[in-house]
């Protein structure tokens, strides 16, 4: 009954029909197979318009704790990985869930990978949306707030606007979206992000 209503939901237009050649690549922030982060994510592919490729790094997790005696010219193969798929990315989507406070370790060590070498990082000037994800009232708010910080921090440029989804479970079931306040807010979201990554680049002073 839900997803037959989410279905018809799905038809909303949140993109005005263009066609646009766009690499997102999106980082979860929770490792455990049955993550709705990872749930809630894996639906915004349905959200992006035609022709834009988009789909989760999957490796997060295979990436050693943040070293600067690895980091040399020939870091760990999962590293050089990581690194080429942000930079082959157009822009990024970042969703977290909230840990005490704050954004999953794992999270934080991508971003800290992906941030260097210092001067021509994978995600340096990246568009990125932030989203995070809570199955509490609170839609995780601190992660997010700490995740744009530590991109802005880290080179990046996350989106003025970000998402909170509170009550994850009421608002995607079975993958699909069962709150259109929450599909709309990341359908816009997700607008910003292509139209943020589809601007022209501003160069830096000097
Ligand atoms: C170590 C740990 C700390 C947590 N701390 C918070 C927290 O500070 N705020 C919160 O809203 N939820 C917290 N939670 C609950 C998570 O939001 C919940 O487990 C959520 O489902 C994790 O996201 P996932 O479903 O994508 O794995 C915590 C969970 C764990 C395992």
């Amino acid at each position: 009954m839900l997803g037959r209503f989410s279905l018809l939901l799905k038809a909303q237009p949140f993109f005005d029909g263009r066609e646009i050649d766009m690499n997102i690549l999106m980082l979860v922030g929770s490792l455990r197979a049955g993550s709705w982060t990872a749930q809630l994510t894996r639906s915004l592919t349905d959200l992006v318009p035609a022709g834009t490729t988009s789909r989760v790094h999957t490796g997060l997790g295979d990436l050693p704790h943040y070293d600067q005696d690895l980091d040399t010219d020939q870091p760990p193969a999962s590293v050089a990985a990581f690194r080429a798929a942000v930079e082959a990315a157009d822009a990024l989507v970042v969703a977290t869930p909230e840990y005490n406070g704050s954004l999953p370790g794992v999270l934080k060590n991508a971003i800290d990978w992906a941030s260097r070498p210092r001067g021509a990082s994978a995600i340096a000037d990246k568009p990125v949306a932030v989203l995070s994800v809570s199955p509490s009232p609170r839609g995780a708010q601190w992660a997010r707030e700490d995740a744009e910080r530590i991109l802005r921090v880290a080179g990046a440029v996350p989106l003025e606007q970000s998402v909170g989804v509170p009550s994850v479970h009421a608002a995607v079931v079975d993958g699909f979206f069962a709150d259109f306040r929450v599909e709309k807010a990341l359908g816009e979201l997700m607008q910003s992000l292509v139209d943020a990554a589809s601007a022209p680049a501003v160069p830096h002073a000097a």
